[in-house]
């Protein structure tokens, strides 16, 4: 005896015709990090594969991404110059603008969102401006020039912009200086549940933003907060946000599910650094079957109602949906 999903089982075009969840190429966004220079492309030690590229070779990635499919991708840009404010992302002329302008220019059809954070920019590496009363990151000060950068992003030519520093108020205060300035058609995605996490371990040396001193614990969640990450992305939802987002991923998939079951809105997974850098190493030192575990892994996260997945390993998984 057995009971009838055996039946379904045994035939593979069968199991194909019942499976519940899969994945396409057109479910990822991928992670690009942008520096300055010429013919750059430095692999970072801590996640082999992921390369800090200067805005020639990030050019010759687009070509790649688009033969197989992979048409959206998220700019992080690594300045040279760093300051207490992080005057650089401020700048008409930044490196996130020429960047998002040549990849525009040669691929129109690149779907571009630009992270929005004060953390690459910065010499503290903190994600807005310092208060010195609390040695902390001040909210609405931090608010105000998020919104400067917003529209240099905007004027640069983005498709859609993440405000990834979880400042109180900065989806409101997006949407009213982009709509104000004849961005209204402009979407933001939230970062809407972020958890301060040591899975960002490796972001912090691919964009040399870990912070000087302190901790993000002032303006992340706490990893076992359940119905406060809830309630930050409604109350993100509330204030206007088009997408939002549950980062890191992969022990975070209850929250995926919860925010999937009270929200409407499309969700986005953020499978991080570090999540990315356990698989990689592990498949390396030949632990695990790197590619199934990966796939696992990211379908994993749409079964948990994600419908969108920011991951490093997204032009590996495309390549894979694409048999090459
Ligand atoms: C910037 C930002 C971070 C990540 C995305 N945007 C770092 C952080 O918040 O500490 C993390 C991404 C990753 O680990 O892959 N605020
Ligand atoms: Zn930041």
């Amino acid at each position: 005896m057995f009971k009838r999903f055996r039946r379904l089982r045994i035939n593979e075009t069968l199991r194909n015709l019942v499976s519940e969840t899969s994945l396409s190429t057109q479910d990822f966004i991928y992670p690009l990090f942008v520096v300055e220079g010429k013919n750059i492309k430095n692999e970072v030690s801590s996640m082999p594969g992921v390369f800090q590229m200067s805005l020639d070779s990030i050019l010759k990635e687009c070509e790649e991404l688009v033969e197989i499919g992979l048409n959206s991708i998220i700019l992080f840009a690594i300045p040279t110059l760093k300051d207490s404010v992080g005057s650089e992302c401020l700048d008409e002329n930044s490196l996130i603008s020429r960047t998002t302008q040549a990849i525009k220019k040669d691929f129109p059809n690149m779907f571009i969102v630009s992270d929005l954070c004060f953390c690459e920019y910065t010499d503290h590496g903190h994600c807005g401006i310092i208060d010195p009363k609390t040695n902390t990151v001040h909210n609405d000060k931090t608010l105000e020039i998020s919104a400067q950068q917003a529209l240099v992003h905007a004027r640069a030519g983005v498709d859609m912009i993440a405000p990834s520093g979880m400042m109180d108020g900065i989806i409101k205060t997006l949407r009213k200086v982009l709509d104000d300035n004849g961005f209204e058609n402009l979407p933001i995605m939230a970062y809407s549940s972020k958890f301060a996490s040591g899975y960002y371990g490796p972001f912090g040396d691919v964009a040399q933003s870990a912070p000087s001193y302190g901790d993000r614990k002032t303006y992340q969640m706490n990893p076992g907060n359940r119905l406060e990450a809830i309630e930050e992305s409604l109350a993100d939802e509330a204030e206007g946000a088009d997408i939002l987002m549950v980062k890191p991923a992969l022990s975070f998939l209850d929250i995926i599910r919860d925010i999937r079951n009270r929200s409407n809105l499309p969700l986005a997974a953020y499978n991080v650094s570090g999540e990315y850098a356990m698989l990689k190493h592990a498949g390396i030192a030949g632990l695990i079957d790197y590619d199934r575990v990966m796939m696992e892994t990211l379908i994993s996260f749409k079964r948990a109602g994600a419908d969108i997945i920011i991951s490093y390993h997204a032009k590996e998984a495309c390549l894979l949906l694409k048999g090459k």
